[in-house]
């Protein structure tokens, strides 16, 4: 199999943004990122990118429809043969139109292990909060497919981190991260060696290509 291209969405610090590129340059994964966009020309995703050679480019919202904004997207990583779109921290909730297009080629990470403490509303530090307000004992993250319901596509990896007594939002957000910058890079490793089979609400994990 050829090797993939990937579209990372980001609209903040792009920690899992470099997860994902160290791992191509490892060459953990048998892809490449060709094209970093952002909503916001602030986002330091977008400086990691150019760091490493990445095309880099913000699309504003600002002054567009949310369609025309999602058109211009979409010209992008059609021009840059995107085959995999990442959402890596991207604060913006895509139309269906877009999800659609990449459907079963478009995944998230999540800072908790859905289907709890997702949907709109919960992100960032929201996420954090409300597993701590409610007492849970046990968080985590969640690489899945981008479906029109909010967080609720199917669901490729998880793990589990455990919260500890004197959490605090940020406290529990520093020890999932690392967690994430793992994981995000095996869902697309996985993906990109053809070992994801999407049926239903589950997605398969093929055994390796020579392997049982
Ligand atoms: C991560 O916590 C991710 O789960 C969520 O947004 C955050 C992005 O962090 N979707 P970063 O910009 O990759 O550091």
């Amino acid at each position: 199999m050829p090797k993939i291209k990937i579209g990372v969405l980001a609209s903040g610090g792009g920690t899992n943004l470099q997860a994902i590129m160290d791992a191509c340059d490892r060459e953990d994964i048998d892809g490449s990122v060709v094209v970093v966009i952002s909503d916001s020309s602030d986002a330091y995703a977008l400086e990691r990118a150019r760091k490493g050679d990445i095309r880099a480019e913000t699309i504003s919202p600002k002054g567009r429809t949310r369609d025309e904004h999602e058109k211009l997207i979409s010209n992008l990583l059609s021009e840059e043969g995107v085959d995999l779109v990442v959402l890596a921290g991207y604060m913006r909730i895509l139309t269906p139109w877009l999800i659609d297009k990449y459907a079963g080629r478009m995944m998230n990470i999540h800072p908790a292990l859905l289907p709890s403490f997702g949907g709109e509303g919960m992100f960032g530090e929201h996420v954090h909060e409300a597993v701590l307000n409610y007492g849970c004992k046990v968080s985590g993250c969640t690489v899945h497919f981008v479906s029109a319901d909010v967080d609720g596509g199917p669901i490729i990896l998880q793990e589990p981190v455990q919260v500890l007594e004197d959490d605090t939002p940020d406290s529990l957000a520093d020890r999932i991260h690392p967690v994430e910058h793992r994981l995000y890079p095996m869902a697309i490793s996985l993906y990109a060696s053809g070992r994801l089979k999407i049926e239903g609400r589950r997605v398969r994990i093929l055994p390796e290509r020579g392997g049982t």
